[in-house]
């Protein structure tokens, strides 16, 4: 795992987005179509926002980029302020040169839920599997929507949501009985399936899950500890989200010395 801390949140959000950016080139080296793996949250909105800017600037552009949400709320339709898809087109997909029919989020409106579930990981596949999924981290080690107790080998599916997530997301709705009990999301092997994945954390509140998905033993206790089985991993925090790290001079020294390799 690669572990980059930084001095604040725009600088996390700057990082993520040079990793968005560099995925889609390498991804058009080989002549083939971007596929990245989004998320929802209040974290990744500096990212997003820093993305739109590049594609104003003129110097990105998602013209054959295709994308998969992490997940979907069961229970608001897509029209909904608080749905996923909802989420995506205001936050970005509105804003940039990505086309809406290469944009996909789970389907958990008026459907069947499995059988929507087991259709997008299909559609995963055919668009020849996701070359850098960006993930946030629940306070509880929750990635996507795979809570505490996921099975480390679970492909998207229908998942109740824990009193904690809901607990956490009721600061988006009216109040906590409006927060949906359920949501589809894509397992933790579809996941690690990805070519690369980024996981972004910021705020002292994400020092516990961030700890123990970097240090701690792998476990579905804490999903986001999955991670440590992946082979391309890169975890960018600010300093509080670092805070209960307990190798932060080694992760500093790997920095330098990348740093220094790479300028040779
Ligand atoms: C959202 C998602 C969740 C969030 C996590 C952190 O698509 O998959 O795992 O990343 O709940 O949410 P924020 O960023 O709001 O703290």
């Amino acid at each position: 795992m690669r572990v980059v801390i930084l001095d604040s949140t725009e600088a996390v959000s700057r990082f993520a987005a040079d990793q968005v950016a560099g995925a889609i080139d390498r991804a058009r080296e080989t002549r083939k179509p971007p596929v990245l793996g989004l998320a929802t949250g209040g974290t990744p909105l500096g990212l997003y926002n820093e993305l739109v800017q590049r594609y104003r600037d003129g110097i990105l552009s998602f013209a054959d980029v295709f994308s998969f949400n992490l997940d979907e709320y069961v229970g608001l339709p897509p029209e909904h302020d608080q749905s996923y898809h909802y989420y995506m087109k205001e936050s970005l997909f509105r804003h940039i040169d990505i086309r809406t029919e290469n944009t996909s989020v789970p389907q958990t409106w008026n459907c069947d839920l499995p059988a929507s579930a087991k259709a997008y990981e299909t559609k995963i596949s055919h668009a020849g599997g996701i070359d850098l999924q960006v993930l946030g981290i629940g306070t509880d080690g929750h990635i996507g929507f795979n809570e505490v107790g996921s099975s480390l080998a679970s492909r998207t599916r229908l998942k109740t949501l824990t009193r904690q997530t809901r607990s956490d997301n009721a600061r988006y709705f009216a109040s906590i009985d409006e927060v949906p009990i359920a949501a589809i999301t894509m397992g933790i092997a579809t996941i690690l399936e990805a070519r690369s994945i980024l996981l972004l954390a910021t705020g002292a509140n994400k020092a516990k899950a961030v700890a123990g998905c970097v240090e701690g033993a792998v476990s579905s206790g804490l999903p986001a500890s999955a991670l440590q089985l992946h082979p391309n991993v890169t975890i960018v925090v600010d300093r509080p989200a670092a805070s209960l790290l307990q190798h932060t001079e080694y992760y500093e020294d790997s920095e330098r010395v990348r740093a220094k390799l790479q300028s040779v």
